[in-house]
């Protein structure tokens, strides 16, 4: 017999309209569709065509209406300012509504950009929902990124104002956020002319004249603005993310679709219950951020979670652990590394014996590969499910999972369970044919995605096109590895393109490549994702140089470090690279980069029959063992 969630799988397969249908029931329709799924335009679908709804009245208002005005709606903690903040539904209403009052006054209508570039505190929270609340359109940009990155996505997204903060607080670093805006505002071709900021304590920002406005003054002279209507098909947000060069991918999310999927999932992917407590512990920066500190658990009538600290050293290790018995959390969510960096403090768990965890039932984990070691030693430790599941940016919410509100199924450490209901997911070989089971190829999703996931990317159809859907026609290419084992669970091994994941954050090994070849002295370079056992992957550069360059290599290398930390940022974690005579490349000249990361992770390697000189791959080993490189 069928357990409950593979008869949920089968009959969001087979018959998608009544399943998203009967799901779009948990929200509140200001014009009720015409369509559950428009495929009148494929290779696009679009999901609840025709209606109109708001994505803050249904994460607010029909809360504060429907009796839960009083109960929490949003929790700060912050150990790095030594503040705990909570806003109940009522409260956080009236800082949204009166925020939007603030965009409105300053020009922003629907269907405009909004660029937000904030640490983890309310007021993110507060812009992001104001913006729905209008009908604009929220580009979060993560705090850790450069003015450079910042700069190309003011370029992309053409904001009309920038939502801001004096600064944000990394551990014990007051990072003052206004000289990256002024620099990121002079790079960009689009001028912006507005700017807000929420002036902080631990750094005051000295406004510019005309341009900038200070958050604390323009609510006072503003009025609670209410819910404007949108379509469902109508863009909520813009979140950038790395692709495989310089420039980011601008992925889209609707409406309708989102509010349908998020609420969905966090009753039968996270199994919570409204009036409960959810914690992401992410940044609003991210995916996770978006769907899981902030809609997820609104939309549902949950309390979140903000936290603006890390797992370790604000101020130790039991940081989490805190957290959770302070504020009776029933659901974690983080990545593996957050984990890793406990285990390395904390490798006993005495942390964790001093807290009541009596409320905590399940712990999630996503944004990596979740390797066995780590799983065991949270399982072990927390005695409670440790669940991995698989997701991406271009998703908004997990593709596979183990559904612990629908059925609780096995756990089995190194796979993410099974494909969750909405994503028919594929292992395809390289001619884009399904792979028994048990053999690893490249992962795919038959189209169409379910609700929630994007729909194209910004004012960017064609990429969206070449980028995901013509690789492999009637499927969206996810651009991971893996395989299925003999019971049909799925296992993610790992990235076939160049984008790698370091310490949970995506990024681009491109974008680095492109960054190192700047340099005066850089003939060609590639950049290749290193193992890593804290931060899962961490990138390495191989450099060739020009001819008659005689400066010290190690100088060279720390100039690269230094551009990729100023252009980037300190988050993409650039601190090796090692001086090669040539790279290895095949014979019509395409670099060898697989091998290169084989060799530096000390993994058996097979010569590629294509190489156009096998000699190369001995001598990039004799150049990292020349520095001493070694696999972490
Ligand atoms: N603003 C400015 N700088 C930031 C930043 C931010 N929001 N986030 C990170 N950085 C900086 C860090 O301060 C660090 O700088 P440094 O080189 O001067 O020390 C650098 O970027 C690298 O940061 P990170 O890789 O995060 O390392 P860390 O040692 O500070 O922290 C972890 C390690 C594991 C604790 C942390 O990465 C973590 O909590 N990761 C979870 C990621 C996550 O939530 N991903 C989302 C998916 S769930
Ligand atoms: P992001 O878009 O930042 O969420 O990163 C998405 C990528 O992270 C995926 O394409 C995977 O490579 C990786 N990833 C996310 N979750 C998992 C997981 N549970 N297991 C393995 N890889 C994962």
């Amino acid at each position: 017999m069928k357990g409950a969630y593979q008869k949920a799988y089968d009959e969001s397969l087979k018959n998608p309209e009544e399943f998203w249908g009967r799901a779009a029931k948990a929200v509140h329709w200001d014009r009720p569709y015409e369509k559950v799924l428009d495929d009148s335009k494929k290779p696009f679908y679009r999901w609840f065509a025709g209606g109109d709804l708001n994505t803050c009245y249904n994460a607010l208002d029909r809360h504060v209406l429907g009796g839960r005005a009083d109960q929490a709606a949003l929790i700060y903690d912050s150990p790095v300012t030594d503040t705990v903040a909570r806003y109940t539904y009522r409260e956080l209403l009236d800082r949204v509504a009166l925020f939007a009052g603030v965009l409105a006054d300053n020009g922003v209508g629907k269907g405009d950009t909004v660029i937000i570039y904030m640490p983890m505190i309310p007021e993110a929270l507060i812009a992001m929902l104001a913006c729905a609340r209008i009908g604009a359109v929220h580009s979060v940009v993560f705090g850790g990124f450069a003015p450079n990155e910042l700069a190309v996505r003011i370029d992309d997204a053409r904001p009309v104002l920038i939502v801001t903060a004096s600064c944000g607080i990394e551990g014990k670093k007051v990072i003052e956020y206004k000289p990256l805006i002024d620099r990121a505002i002079d790079l960009a071709e689009h001028k912006v002319k507005r700017t807000i900021i929420y002036q902080r304590p631990q750094a005051s920002a000295a406004l510019t004249d005309g341009r900038d406005v200070d958050w604390a003054a323009a609510e006072k002279k503003a009025k609670p603005t209410g819910c404007v209507p949108v379509k469902a098909t109508d863009p909520l947000y813009i979140l950038y993310t790395s692709g495989t060069t310089g420039m980011p991918k601008g992925v889209v999310r609707d409406n309708g679709g989102h509010a349908v999927a998020l609420t969905w999932s966090m009753k039968h992917i996270y199994g919570m219950k409204p009036g409960e407590v959810f914690w992401a512990a992410s940044d609003v920066g991210w995916v996770v951020g978006h769907s899981y500190i902030v809609y997820g658990p609104l939309l549902y009538g949950c309390t979140t979670i903000m936290y603006e600290g890390k797992p370790v050293g604000t101020p130790d290790p039991g940081a989490f652990w805190r957290v959770i018995s302070d504020h009776g959390v029933s659901a974690l969510f983080t990545a593996p590394t957050a984990f890793r960096a406990i285990k390395k403090e904390d490798p006993n768990g005495e942390y964790l014996k001093k807290y009541d965890l009596s409320k905590f039932r399940t712990l999630f984990l996503a944004g990596e590969r979740l390797d066995p070691d780590t799983y065991h030693w949270a399982s072990d430790m927390l005695g409670k499910p440790v669940v991995d599941h698989w997701w991406q940016t271009e998703t908004g919410w997990a593709i596979a999972a183990n559904c612990m509100g629908l059925e609780s199924l096995p756990i089995k450490a190194g796979s993410p369970t099974k494909p969750v209901p909405g994503f028919h997911v594929e292992i395809l070989d390289g001619d884009g044919k399904p792979v028994p089971n048990g053999t690893e190829g490249v992962v795919a999703i038959r189209l169409p995605l379910p609700p929630g996931t994007f729909p194209t990317l910004w004012k960017n159809d064609d990429k969206f096109r070449e980028s995901y859907l013509d690789i492999y026609p009637g499927y969206y290419f996810t651009g991971d590895g893996g395989y299925y084992d003999t019971d049909g669970y799925i296992y993610i091994m790992g990235r076939v393109d160049d984008v790698i994941n370091v310490a949970g954050h995506r990024l681009s090994t491109g974008a680095m490549e492109e960054i190192i070849s700047q340099h005066p002295d850089v003939a060609e370079c590639a950049v290749v994702g290193a193992a890593d056992t804290f931060k899962g992957q961490l990138p390495l550069g191989f450099v060739v140089l020009k001819s008659g360059v005689e400066r010290d290599p190690n100088d060279i290398v720390n100039d690269l470090v230094r551009m990729v930390r100023e252009q980037i940022g300190a988050v993409a974690c650039f601190k090796q690279a090692v001086v090669v005579k040539r790279l290895p490349k095949t014979r019509s000249g395409k670099i060898l980069r697989g091998t290169m990361r084989k060799i530096a992770d000390a993994e058996t390697y097979s010569v590629p029959s294509t190489i156009d000189d096998p000699m190369v791959l001995d001598e990039i080993k004799d150049s990292l063992g020349s520095v001493g490189y070694q696999k972490a």
